[in-house]
C-alpha cells in the first residue's frame, strides 16, 4: 500500500475538528502530535475513556497496523472508546493518513 501524505491531508480534514497534529494541543480529541510510537491513552494532559486508557495498559502502542485497525472502525477495536467516529471507509485513505501523521512524529 504505497502512502501519500499529501492526500493523508486532505482525509486528516475529517479529523480536525476535534484533533491537531501540527502541535501539541488539546481539542476534543487529544492532540496526536507525536501519535505514532506512543501507548494509546496516555498523552498527559488529555481526559480519556477508561477504555482508552485500558487499551493502553494491555499493551496497544500506536504503529501502522494498530492505527490501520483503528481507524477503519474505532469501535470494534477499543470498545468504549469516546471518539464519535465512524472510521475511515478504505484503506487508501487509511494509509495515507497514517503517512500524514508520521510527518508529525519521531
Ligand atoms: C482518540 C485518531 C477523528 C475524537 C484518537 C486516537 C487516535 C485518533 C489515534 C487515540 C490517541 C491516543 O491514544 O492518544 C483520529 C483520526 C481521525 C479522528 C486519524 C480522523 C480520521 C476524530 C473525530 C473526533 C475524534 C472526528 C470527534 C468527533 C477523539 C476522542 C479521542 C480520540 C474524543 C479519545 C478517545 C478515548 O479516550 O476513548 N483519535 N481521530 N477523533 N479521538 Fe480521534
Amino acid at each position: 500500500q504505497a502512502q501519500d501524505a499529501a492526500a493523508g491531508e486532505k482525509v486528516f480534514v475529517k479529523c480536525k475538528v476535534c484533533h491537531v497534529a501540527e502541535e501539541d494541543k488539546n481539542k476534543v480529541g487529544p492532540s496526536l502530535h507525536g501519535v505514532i510510537g506512543r501507548t494509546a491513552g496516555t498523552h498527559p494532559d488529555f481526559k480519556y475513556s477508561e477504555a482508552m486508557v485500558a487499551a493502553g495498559k494491555s499493551g496497544v502502542k500506536w504503529d501502522e497496523p494498530t492505527l490501520t485497525k483503528y481507524l477503519h472502525d474505532p469501535k470494534a477495536m477499543v470498545k468504549g472508546t469516546k471518539m464519535t467516529f465512524p472510521g475511515l471507509k478504505t484503506d487508501e485513505d487509511v494509509a495515507n493518513v497514517i503517512a500524514y501523521l508520521k510527518q508529525f512524529s519521531n
